[in-house]
């Protein structure tokens, strides 16, 4: 597993002009799009629904990478499929089924992540990682972009990488500092918003980004 990949999270773009945020980073070299949905419920932020991954669908070919971070994600899947998504995760701490929920992203042809919160252990995720596209640790608390990363996080994405060859991915507080620890660790897809969005050059900002490890 050497390829790194990058998703900026257009949490932080500029939403006056989302379409040319998208491109510019698809040019800087971005791997997939990251889509960061808060419901204000599971976590205290409300963010952006399907209307806006249908947006972003128009403009970028780029896998678009839902992130759902929201209660009863299985009354949504269908919405967010439908929308244009490529890759939907949810979060295991907010599901009673995630057989359930994954069979139903799947029944779309898409791809299937769960996430856990930095202080929900892998063990969560017995039982559903054979069924599992993907996994998401989170490296702060989900609900706000621009917050520290939590060093803690580290050693579940050691012991997963241990028992799990798909995709790892890490989300909250990725820059170019924290994105040595998090490849080193194993995972190779990163979320980054602040430190790429933020930047000036975000070419500059998604290959410091990528040669982390
Ligand atoms: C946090 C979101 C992240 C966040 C990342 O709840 O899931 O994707 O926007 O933002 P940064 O990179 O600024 O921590
Ligand atoms: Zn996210």
């Amino acid at each position: 597993m050497n390829k790194i990949s990058i998703a900026p999270s257009i949490l932080s773009a500029d939403f006056g002009i989302l379409k040319e945020e998208i491109r510019a980073v698809e040019t800087a070299g971005a791997d997939l799009i990251h889509v960061d949905v808060m419901d204000g419920h599971f976590v205290p932020s409300i963010t952006i629904g399907p209307l806006v991954v249908k947006g972003a669908r128009k403009a970028t070919k780029l896998p678009l990478d839902v992130h759902l971070m929201i209660s009863e994600p299985e009354k949504y899947i269908d919405d967010f499929a439908k929308a244009g998504s490529d890759i939907i995760t949810f979060h295991i701490e907010s599901c009673n089924d995630p057989k359930a929920i994954i069979a139903k992203i799947k029944s779309f042809g898409l791809k299937a992540g769960a996430s856990i919160k930095p202080r929900t252990d892998i063990k969560a995720l017995d039982g559903i990682l054979g069924d599992l596209d993907m996994v998401l640790v989170m490296t702060v608390e989900p609900g706000f972009a621009g917050q520290s990363f939590i060093k803690e996080a580290l050693p579940k994405i050691r012991n997963l990488r241990k028992i799990y060859k798909k995709d790892i991915e890490v989300d909250g507080g990725i820059n170019k500092d924290t994105s040595k620890l998090a490849i080193e660790a194993g995972a190779n897809i990163l979320v980054a918003g602040t430190s790429v969005f933020g930047a000036d050059d975000y070419k500059k900002a998604i290959d410091d980004l990528r040669i982390g490890g």
